[in-house]
């Protein structure tokens, strides 16, 4: 069985590939190559494709198996099934919302490494204690942003997070000026009206932004 030590390890590096790790919602299969190899083209290879729409499934496995350079991820994991779909479908991450006792245990049996959502100190400390130190922060601007975020940084220690939930280019520089910050989530660069437009030069260039926002 894979240790949760070993799993922790690999979404910490899947957290440290990039800046943003974009969050991807997928209406049509056909876009899933094409759009992940613009990601990566860009600078940015850790995708996690959300599992919103039936088209999710296909996504991963498309990504997982043609785009050289790619990290994929399924997103919005709700329970252990979902888990186990993921991971045959060649998914290499998961992200949840947050969590529940039964994803908790299903997260524990499978070698899937899990990035768990949290908005409450609370929760941070419930994960903490079941062996999570990456941590997704979640939804990040509505629960306190990075306010909230960097008071957590002196008493919870350990934890690392990706917040994710209502970050752009224009406020991405408040979180990574924290010392517990990874990695941001979004949605912006993967646009749907990109998406139904074929317009992966418009989403390189997204990413290609995306890619040098930390440090600048
Ligand atoms: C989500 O779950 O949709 C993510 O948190 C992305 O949020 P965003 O659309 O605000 O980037």
């Amino acid at each position: 069985m894979t240790t949760m030590e070993t799993k922790q390890n690999q979404v910490g590096a899947v957290m440290r590939l990039a800046p943003v790790i974009p969050v991807v919602i997928i209406e049509d299969a056909a876009h899933a190559v094409p759009m992940a190899r613009a990601l990566v083209a860009g600078g940015i290879p850790a995708i996690e494709v959300t599992l919103r729409t039936p088209a999710a499934l296909d996504a991963i496995r498309a990504i997982a198996a043609e785009v050289e350079g790619a990290v994929v991820g399924v997103g919005t994991v709700l329970g252990g099934k979902d888990l186990d779909a993921a991971a045959r479908a060649g998914a290499r991450f998961a992200v949840s919302p947050g969590v529940s006792p039964g994803l908790l245990d299903a997260a524990d049996d499978s070698a899937l490494p899990l990035l768990p959502g949290a908005a409450t100190a609370s929760e941070v400390m419930h994960l903490l204690e079941r062996g999570y130190r990456h941590l997704k922060f979640f939804p990040a601007v509505p629960a306190g942003g990075a306010k909230l975020l960097g008071a957590w940084a002196s008493p919870l220690p350990p934890a690392r997070f990706c917040p994710t939930g209502g970050i752009s280019v224009g406020n991405a520089k408040d979180f990574f000026a924290l010392p517990n910050v990874l990695c941001v989530g979004g949605s912006w660069l993967t646009p749907a009206d990109k998406l139904k437009a074929g317009d992966w030069a418009g989403v390189e260039q997204l990413a290609r932004e995306a890619a040098a926002l930390r440090g600048g």
